[in-house]
């Protein structure tokens, strides 16, 4: 039995924490397990702010969608983006010792143990999604996946921002988007669109959405290396500079920065348009991730 899809809008912070509070639960018990390899997979996907399963219930709420296969896509959409992290945090990527306010899983564990937890925190969001309960649009959505995660996607982005450290030449400000959107923003755009791929419609406005979203996110996470609180944050902060990174605040300043962050959060919210009163939440959303403090 299928449960009904959810239909009513919600204040953004009751709904992030309802998807949190979920995936959280989800993940519980699809990743129980006694050997370590689960119990790391486990402490991975802990304590986000799981934004890009909210972006996926949302659309699906959005789309009519029932939440019993939404939940499979926000599942692996959390997955894919803790093995992101948890790659991200190695002592040969950006080095982090602190993620989500606990020791990164090399450091809890050791760093063969980081390499394998993150390759089976995403092969699993591919067994995910193949879920049966997922529907008839579960290989448009994992064929997305795959792209937006790979060497079209996070990887190559992932990938841009390391060679950026040691580039002759500061990066300009095209090649920082496409860094950006490649490594941040590839994977916010499939959250928010899979809604309408899982309802089989047109994810064109929630794709504008998106675009929009994922630059601002990233610009928000840029800003917050320089005038956050690691406490706060979880992470540590003011590495950035010193590591050579590329980014919109290294490329135009904080106040530049910030008002291009802004302008992206109207440009965000006024692709939202088609879907008039509905859409509040994820406007919300697009306003907090301009505003948020971790
Ligand atoms: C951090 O993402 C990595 C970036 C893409 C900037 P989040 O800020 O969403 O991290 P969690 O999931 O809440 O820990
Ligand atoms: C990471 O960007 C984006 C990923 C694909 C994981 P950052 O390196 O800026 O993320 P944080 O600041 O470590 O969370
Ligand atoms: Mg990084
Ligand atoms: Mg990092
Ligand atoms: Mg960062």
């Amino acid at each position: 039995m299928t449960a009904a899809a959810d239909t009513q809008t919600r204040p953004f912070a009751e709904a992030r924490k309802d998807a949190q509070d979920l995936v959280t639960a989800h993940m519980e018990l699809r990743l129980a397990g006694n050997d370590a390899l689960h119990a790391a997979m486990r402490y991975a996907i802990t304590g986000g702010k799981m934004l890009r399963g909210f972006l996926v219930l949302e659309s699906a709420r959005l789309h009519g969608v029932p939440q019993d296969a939404a939940i499979e896509a926000a599942l692996a959409i959390e997955c894919i983006h803790a093995y992101s992290l948890v790659h991200d945090d190695l002592p040969c990527m950006d080095d982090d010792d602190l993620r989500r306010g606990q020791p990164t899983v090399h450091k809890k564990w050791d760093e063969a143990m980081a390499v394998l937890a993150g390759d089976s925190l995403q092969t699993f969001a591919f067994e995910l999604l193949a879920s049966p309960k997922v529907g008839a649009h579960a290989l448009t959505l994992i064929r997305g996946l795959a792209q937006s995660s790979g060497k079209y996607g996070m990887v190559s982005g992932q990938m841009l921002d390391i060679a950026a450290e040691s580039a002759a030449e500061p990066l300009n400000l095209e090649q920082i988007t496409k860094l950006q959107s490649r490594k941040t923003g590839c994977l916010i755009e499939w959250s928010a669109t899979a809604g309408a791929v899982l309802a089989g419609d047109d994810p064109a406005p929630l794709r504008q959405y998106a675009r929009a979203l994922g630059l601002a996110f990233q610009i928000a996470d840029d800003i917050l290396d320089v005038e956050g609180d690691a406490a706060k944050v979880g992470k540590a902060v003011r590495k950035d500079a010193d590591a050579g990174k590329a980014t919109f605040v290294s490329l135009l300043g904080l106040a530049e920065a910030k008002a291009r962050a802004q302008s992206l959060c109207e440009d965000a919210c006024a692709a939202l348009s088609p879907y008039g009163d509905d859409a509040a939440t994820l406007k919300e959303a697009a306003r907090f991730v301009i505003a948020r403090d971790s």
